[in-house]
């Protein structure tokens, strides 16, 4: 598929970078963007070799400022639950990739944005970064599953506060609640991006797949199933060559050449 509102790119081995690349609407999220996401996050999900997919939006104001209002102000109910659903389906398809996803957010990361930033594993932000869910300013709710993922994430007392006052809350105060795991200067957070990527893709690819099916799985489940889950994972890993490998290394004293295998 030839992409023309976002970008697909692989930076090096295994790390690929997507973007939201829409930058004179601030990478707001319309119908043709929802179909080329879910597609790239697909194409990433057939590549054995993937390791991790970074997530940001193209140039330097905007993640992504929300789902497109010029293209759903004239929405019958019918065609805003299509929108909706088709957004659902690109989100959960980046939750439930096998390889981790990490956003990149350096600039406006709002409504639709956010909710796609919170489908992703974790958060970098840039200095510069600005969140809020302000459906309610358009008189309408979230539909691309804020609600329910940034209650889950931020807790619901905080959560409630972005979702029904619409206020913008900044990278630092992000930072505090938790909604993301580090603040670097704006030209600093690709670098810091890859440096994470980097890191991931160094780490035993079958472990850190299954850590990751491990925290989605478990986050809707009874915290006994969970551990019990977890412990199956755990014994999975022993049919591998990268168990073999990491726990060889360590007694040898080197480095582990992983195959994810
Ligand atoms: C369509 C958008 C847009 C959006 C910005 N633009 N956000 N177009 N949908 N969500 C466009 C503007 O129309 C403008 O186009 C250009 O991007 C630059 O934006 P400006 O407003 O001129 O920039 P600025 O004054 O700096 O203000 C930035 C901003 C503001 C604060 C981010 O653009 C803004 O409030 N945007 C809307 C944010 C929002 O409400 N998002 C939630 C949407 S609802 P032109 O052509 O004029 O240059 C949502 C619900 C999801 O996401 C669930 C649905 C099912």
């Amino acid at each position: 598929m030839a992409y023309q509102n976002i970008l697909l790119e692989q930076k090096e081995p295994g790390i690929y970078l997507l973007t939201i690349n829409r930058p004179k609407s601030l990478n707001a999220l319309n119908d043709a963007v929802l179909d080329e996401l879910y597609h790239a996050v697909g194409e990433i999900a057939r590549d054995p070799g993937a390791r991790v997919v970074l997530v940001t939006g193209s140039g330097d104001r905007a993640f992504v400022a929300g789902a497109d209002i010029i293209e759903m102000q004239d929405f019958s109910a019918m065609e805003a639950k299509a929108f909706s659903e088709k957004a659902l389906r690109a989100f959960r398809s980046i939750e439930s990739l096998a390889v981790p996803a990490v956003a990149l957010v350096n600039g406006y990361c709002l409504g639709g944005g956010c909710e796609l930033a919170i489908s992703c594993d974790w958060i970098l932000a840039s200095e510069k970064a600005v969140f809020g869910q302000p459906e309610v300013n358009l008189g309408v709710t979230p539909g691309f599953g804020g609600s329910q993922r940034l209650q889950r994430l931020i807790g619901r007392g905080r959560a409630m506060e972005m979702l029904m006052t619409g206020r913008q809350v900044k990278a630092d105060e992000a930072l505090a609640w938790g909604l993301v795991n580090h603040v670097y200067p704006a030209a600093e957070l690709m670098d810091k991006g890859l440096e994470a990527a980097r890191m991931i893709a160094s780490k035993g690819p079958v472990a850190v797949r299954l850590t990751k099916q491990a925290l989605q799985l478990g986050q809707d489940m009874d915290l006994f199933n969970a551990c019990v889950m977890e412990s199956d994972s755990f014994a999975l890993t022993f049919s591998t060559r990268d168990q073999k490998e990491g726990m060889r290394a360590f007694v040898e004293k080197r480095p582990a050449r992983f195959q994810g295998k």
